[in-house]
């Protein structure tokens, strides 16, 4: 058996650590999932109060980007387990103290780097693993953006700091009028490194699904993938604000988003649960990027599937057992924040939590600002459709208001 299905006491020598690096609303999430089983667990934001910070044993402030403080604080907590939960954080740092064995990074210090830098993720994709993707190309400069644009990409495309989540600085250029702006803002919306773009020909997709996937240990200590129910989602601006599970596909089309998933996640390794983002059209499917790592479109398993994609991922990379299975069509709409301002209430509640088989989450973020995504409405349904209107229903009737 693996070693790991040993689980100490918190707060005890025998203690099985493990530290969140990130901690907004899905580390807030693998905490509680990991408190279940007696994990004793250190939350690390870059600010102080982040929703996991309120839910675990330690909570510390750090700029996760600067490797003297990244190391100084692995040093003194010494967990036995590091999980990024975001994509900025000083991964060289990983990589050398996975090396030297120091700790276990999930899923690996490698996949955590390729993953963070969407040049590393897209070149391993398209021309290692040969899987169909947009066409893209990299600039550093104005210059290169519009030769890209002229040689071949076209219009519409889009135009992304390679450094970027969320839709952070993220354009789509329809013609050559908007290909300087498009430079600005990306140079304006990336986190670390200033002024690299990848520039994406647009795909004409029907839909989109986030194809969660967890590699998990059997009883044998071999990894074994496992599939979720595909996810289909909304994004605004590059940011998700709906999702639902199960989205109807082709047997084709699920067939060949497994096997991309299956391809992508092979070659990043380790153990845990991914966010493969794909496009679909009729049976063609494109690979679009993927998180090493709970995915936020993902947040609907916490009342769709038997075990949300937190447990699975806390489950996973203890080296637990796992059950990927839907028990219920299911559906998530985000709450914004709407308001600029500190420490806001929420009015509407008990008229959200009316609407039939749905729920909250409030995540407890300290600052509210127009599109921060602060809470999600859940609801189950006969099926995807009517989940969807009863997780949008619940999410209108929660209002931000300054207390
Ligand atoms: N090449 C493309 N063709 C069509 N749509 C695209 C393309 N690239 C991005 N989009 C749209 O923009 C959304 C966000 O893009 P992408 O996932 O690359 O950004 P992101 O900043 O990593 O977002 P997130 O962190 O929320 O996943 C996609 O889910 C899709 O809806
Ligand atoms: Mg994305």
């Amino acid at each position: 058996m693996n070693q790991r299905s040993i689980i100490g006491t918190p707060l005890s020598s025998s203690a099985t650590k493990v530290m969140l690096l990130g901690s907004g609303e899905l580390g807030k999430e693998v905490i509680i999932a990991l408190q279940r089983l007696g994990v004793e667990t250190i939350a690390v934001d870059r600010y102080a109060n982040a929703p996991g910070h309120q839910v675990a044993h330690h909570a510390h402030v750090i700029n996760m980007a600067d490797e003297q403080a990244l190391r100084a604080l692995i040093e003194q907590e010494r967990p036995d387990i590091i999980v990024p939960e975001i994509e900025a954080i000083a991964t060289d740092t990983l990589l050398e103290l996975e090396q030297q064995g120091v700790v276990t990074v999930i899923p690996t210090a490698r996949a955590a780097q390729l993953t963070m830098n969407r040049e590393g993720i897209r070149t391993l994709a398209a021309e290692t693993l040969k899987l169909p993707t947009s066409p893209y190309a990299f600039a550093s400069n104005l210059q290169q953006l519009q030769a890209a644009i002229d040689s071949g990409i076209g219009y519409p495309c889009f135009v992304k700091p390679v450094m970027s989540s969320s839709g952070k600085g993220q354009s789509r250029v329809d013609h050559a009028q908007q290909v300087e702006a498009a430079w600005n803002y990306a140079a304006s919306g990336s986190r670390v490194d200033q002024g690299r773009v990848i520039i994406e020909g647009m795909i004409d997709f029907d839909y989109e699904i986030t194809q969660l996937t967890v590699r998990a240990l059997d009883n044998d200590g071999h990894t074994q993938t496992h599939f979720c129910e595909p996810i289909g989602h909304v994004q605004v601006h590059g940011d998700y604000v709906e999702s639902w599970q199960p989205q109807p596909m082709t047997s084709l089309a699920l067939q060949r988003a497994r096997d991309i998933a299956k391809k992508v996640t092979d070659n990043l390794g380790g153990l845990g649960i991914f966010g493969v983002e794909l496009f679909v059209k009729g049976d063609q499917v494109w690979f679009s990027e993927v998180s090493p790592r709970p995915h936020d479109t993902g947040m609907v398993t916490m009342c769709s599937q038997k075990q949300s994609e937190f447990e699975l991922h806390a489950r996973a990379i203890l080296g637990l057992p796992i059950d990927t299975s839907l028990l219920n069509p299911g559906a998530s709409a985000v709450i914004y924040g709407q308001l600029e301002a500190q420490g806001i209430a929420f009015s509407g509640i008990s008229a959200a939590l009316s609407v039939p088989q749905s729920d909250l989450r409030l995540f407890g973020k300290p600052e509210s600002f127009r599109r921060r995504r602060m809470g999600v409405a859940l609801a189950n349904g006969v099926d995807a459709n009517q989940a969807r209107e009863r997780a949008k229903l619940a999410a209108s009737r929660v209002i931000p208001i300054k207390d």
